[in-house]
């Protein structure tokens, strides 16, 4: 496998890093005349399925999206439904993913959480922070602009300080202050329930990955719906702007 810079990887049948937008929680529920927090609760379950298929693969980050920055526009009830499974679901899996080598990271402005929930958060970092299997990203109150927003902030920061000249922040440099830096560009982005949108996710990391839309519900994502989503990305040639001749002799030295 040829590493380029940027995380450029040419050759990889397996993805690194995956990143999923879990959408359709809510239509599973109402097509069963379900409460929509059935549906979320679901989604828990589809969640650990994917876990323990990424282990299997070889994928090294998994990023979900649980809870996005807009997502705070829905009904009350439905919000603090959400909140409460957040906070069970840590309580109850945190010790689980530790046994399983997971590292867990939460990412997005964890401000707006409880002070109760912030704790369960860097509770369970904390556990599993020097594990080495599958590293497990949850993005929650979470949003692409929030991201970028935050680290032009500390890019400026750095220039008042003169500790940065403005003519020195390249793609490089800036995306050092961005949520998951230190983690390799997701290769492969998933999103179920059939919108095609990005719905504010990880704007700048999407850059050059590989889009697979679904229509199957986040709840009926089993193993075989990921391994479909792994085939698609499978057959795939990415070119990171290079002709797709420079692309097959690279693979093929
Ligand atoms: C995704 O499922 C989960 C969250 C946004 C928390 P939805 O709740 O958006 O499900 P649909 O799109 O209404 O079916
Ligand atoms: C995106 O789903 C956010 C999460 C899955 C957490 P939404 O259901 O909120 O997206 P939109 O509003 O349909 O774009
Ligand atoms: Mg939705």
């Amino acid at each position: 496998m040829d590493q380029h810079p940027n995380n450029e990887r040419v050759g990889s049948r397996v993805p690194r890093h995956v990143a999923v937008i879990m959408d359709g929680n809510g239509r599973w529920a109402e097509q069963r005349h379900l409460p929509r927090i059935a549906g979320h609760r679901a989604g828990v379950d589809a969640v650990k399925g994917v876990v323990e298929a990424c282990g299997e693969k070889g994928v090294e980050v998994l990023t979900l999206f649980a809870f996005s920055s807009e997502n705070w526009r829905r009904p009350r009830e439905e919000v603090g439904l959400l909140m409460g499974l957040f906070m069970t679901t840590l309580e109850q899996q945190a010790r689980k993913l530790h046994k399983n080598n997971v590292r867990l990271s939460i990412i997005g402005d964890r401000s707006a959480f409880t002070g109760k929930l912030q704790t369960r958060i860097l509770e369970a970092e904390q556990l599993t922070r020097a594990n080495t299997g599958l590293t497990l990203v949850v993005a929650a109150n979470y949003g692409g602009r929030w991201d970028i927003a935050r680290a032009a902030g500390r890019i400026a920061e750095r220039v008042k300080a003169g500790q940065l000249r403005p003519e020195d922040v390249t793609p490089e440099v800036f995306e050092t202050d961005l949520s998951i830096h230190d983690l390799p560009a997701p290769d492969l982005f998933i999103r179920t329930g059939g919108e095609k949108r990005i719905s504010n996710f990880l704007l700048w990391q999407l850059a050059y990955t590989e889009l697979y839309f679904t229509e199957t519900l986040w709840p009926d994502f089993d193993r075989r719906a990921f391994e479909g989503a792994l085939a698609s990305f499978a057959s795939r040639q990415r070119r990171f702007g290079r002709t797709g001749k420079q692309v097959a002799a690279a693979e093929g030295a």
